[in-house]
């Protein structure tokens, strides 16, 4: 039995997702692979409502504070956004402590950055969470390809737009309805924009081509459109023709480089990536010597989220992913590329 202190910090839906997880597998997860997870700390603005009891006496509101107890292994980041995120992880780094995030837009932006200072801090980033929520993706390019040159990556990463497209083909609603429903049903946030406008997707993409090109990607190189100005009828004519419409993300080798983009595509009625629907994700990914493999399932919400937090936690304590994050290459090694990069 190994045991592994950790701090959560932001107690959002993901972050009550984790806590759950932890609390109701804890025995489980020891059953299952030895580790003993233990919350040492949780760092929250404000108490959390219909919170079990017996979290009180973790509740702290400086992670500052939590950030110095020497008996602290890992601090899992669920705050979002950049600045106070960027600030928490450094730090975390700096005092010797591995961190998991689920943070996609602070890691588009600046992850190389972490990463490089994690590498010299010989602590380790765990990121399976930024990516597609509870499919594996990250691991499967850090690891299970790693005999393979990646060569293109296609996916739909956006579980938002996804279920959007899902009601608009399906009840034939207008964008502006469907958007709704999107809210009501609890998919999208109040403010949906970031999902909307392509921009979440492109923080994935990002992350997921740097992983696999070894690229440190300039964001604002990657040509992103969203679902802003798709109407019923551009979807009722694709559909007449045998097409689905879908928000891609898509990241693959040209003559000249590598090209990123997100926008909506019409995919065949035979695409595997037109089967996905509501708020799924799926990722295409094409090896050189594997060719192409297929990820599939939920990529958004508290528990696959959770589930992946979670098991970058375990991964951690194990060893395993801390041995493969030193050993990734650094994101700069390639970056004569990014010159090149076209859309
Ligand atoms: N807003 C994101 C989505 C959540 O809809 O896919 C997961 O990053």
């Amino acid at each position: 039995k190994k045991q592994i202190n950790i701090a959560i910090v932001g107690l959002g839906t993901v972050g009550k997702a984790v806590l759950r997880l932890i609390m109701a597998q804890q025995s489980n997860i020891l059953n299952r692979s030895g580790i003993d997870i233990t919350i040492k700390h949780l760092c929250v603005r404000t108490s959390p409502q219909n919170m079990d009891a017996s979290i009180q006496p973790l509740l702290r509101d400086s992670y500052e504070e939590v950030l110095k107890d020497p008996n602290l292994d890992c601090i899992v980041e669920l705050v979002g956004g950049i600045d106070t995120a960027f600030h928490i992880i450094k730090t975390a780094i700096e005092q010797g402590k591995h961190v998991v995030t689920a943070n996609k837009a602070l890691l588009a932006l600046r992850g190389e950055e972490l990463f490089s200072l994690a590498r010299k801090n010989n602590v380790c980033i765990g990121f399976e969470a930024s990516c597609a929520g509870g499919i594996p993706i990250v691991r499967s390019l850090i690891d299970g390809l790693l005999a393979n040159s990646i060569r293109g990556i296609f996916a739909i990463l956006n579980g938002t737009c996804n279920y959007i497209l899902t009601q608009m083909a399906t009840q034939r609603s207008s964008y502006k309805h469907a958007l709704l429903r999107a809210q009501k049903d609890g998919v999208a946030e109040s403010d949906p924009s970031l999902d909307t406008s392509g921009m979440d997707a492109a923080h994935k993409i990002a992350i997921l081509s740097s992983l696999a090109f070894g690229l440190k990607v300039d964001f604002s190189s990657i040509f992103i459109k969203g679902l802003e100005n798709i109407e019923l009828v551009d979807i009722q004519n694709g559909e007449k023709l045998g097409y689905v419409l879908k928000l891609v993300s898509a990241a693959y080798e040209v003559d000249t480089g590598i090209t990123l983009w997100v926008r909506p595509v019409f995919l065949t009625q035979t695409h595997a990536l037109s089967w996905v629907h509501d708020t799924f994700n799926a990722i295409s990914v094409y090896g050189d010597i594997n060719g192409h493999t297929l990820y599939y399932g939920r990529g958004a919400g508290g528990n696959p989220t959770a589930s992946a937090v979670v098991s970058d936690i375990i991964s951690i304590a194990i060893g395993t992913l801390s041995a493969f994050f030193q050993h990734t290459r650094n994101w700069q090694d390639l970056n004569t590329r990014i010159d090149q990069i076209h859309v």
